[in-house]
């Protein structure tokens, strides 16, 4: 049996090549298994996972319940908004609380980068990282290079552009350091100062014309802006913003090809992208949720593959 080279899923960065092929190899199967009539498998039985979400979600949160149930575990579920959090326990006392209950996997979403790194200094089990801050988000960019690779075959040799808020994105890096892995080209686009002034040393290039960069692309990713990270303003108006970097079916049909267009969520309809482009055959963006699923299935099992029982 082949095994993941890492002991969590802490990013993308940690990752190699056969990691990712080995991600997806299992997905493929919990693909077929969750399209059966019984989409159920007792794999995961004996195992019991916490999935511990400090900041709001809804796709990743329920992604991972459902890919957890569909694997058989037993889930304990903790929002930190109804939690003891707000009576000012530490992370490390909230999680150590949680493993006495004889946890063996920690999903984490935390605003905090690193957060996940930290825990699996810590603590003793397997951690998944839902998404640190502005860092990393490495299911979403397994499941957006998966959507990819089952839309076009491969990811090797593709050309990916990724628009808009670079800046506040672990979306974005994640995918870099997914899409550089295997092979792809990634450009940026978006106002100068949404683009991390990094961004060159990651092998990325930058193109702040929209209409280059949709040319130039195969797959164009569409990306929030995410105020909620903003303490100053990045851009005159939201309705410039929109001018400059919205997606448009207009702008899509004067291209001379069909590109695709994905979006990890939440969509803010008329500001990033309109309403006909995200509902469009040319939209992949309910197949990633659904790729999710399996993605996060695959993740999870290989991880508890390494428990000793
Ligand atoms: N894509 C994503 O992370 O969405 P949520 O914030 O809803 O989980």
């Amino acid at each position: 049996m082949k095994h993941l080279s890492v002991n969590h899923l802490l990013g993308i960065k940690y990752l190699n090549k056969s990691d990712i092929d080995l991600i997806f190899e299992t997905a493929d199967h919990f693909k077929e298994v969750i399209n059966r009539p019984i989409k159920k498998v007792p794999s995961l039985r004996d195992i019991t996972i916490a999935n511990l979400f400090f900041e709001n979600s809804t796709r990743t949160k329920l992604s991972f319940e459902i890919a957890e149930k569909r694997l058989s575990a037993d889930i304990l579920n903790f929002s930190a908004a109804q939690s003891s959090v707000k009576k000012g326990e530490t992370l490390i006392d909230t999680v150590n609380n949680i493993l006495s209950m004889k946890v063996d996997v920690i999903v984490m979403r935390h605003p905090n980068v690193g957060a996940g790194v930290f825990l699996s200094k810590h603590i003793d089990a397997k951690i998944i990282n839902a998404g640190d801050g502005t860092h990393e988000h490495p299911t979403q960019a397994l499941l957006d290079s998966y959507s990819i690779r089952e839309k076009l075959g491969n990811v090797k040799g593709k050309k990916v552009v990724i628009i808009g808020d670079i800046l506040h994105s672990r979306v974005a890096l994640s995918n870099i350091f997914a899409l550089q892995l295997q092979g792809a080209e990634v450009k940026v686009c978006g106002p100068t100062t949404l683009i991390p002034k990094h961004i060159a040393s990651l092998g990325v290039t930058v193109e702040t014309n929209l209409k280059k960069a949709l040319e130039w692309c195969d797959v164009a990713n569409v990306l929030r802006v995410q105020n909620e990270r903003m303490d100053i303003n990045y851009f005159p108006s939201t309705r410039e913003y929109t001018q400059l970097f919205g997606i448009n079916q207009q702008i899509l049909d004067n291209l001379d090809k069909k590109i695709i267009i994905m979006h990890p969520g939440p969509i803010n309809r008329g500001v990033e992208i309109t309403s006909d482009v995200a509902d469009s055959s040319q939209s992949i963006i309910l197949n990633q949720v659904e790729n999710g699923v399996a993605i996060r299935m695959a993740v999870i099992y290989l991880l508890a593959q390494q428990i000793k029982r």
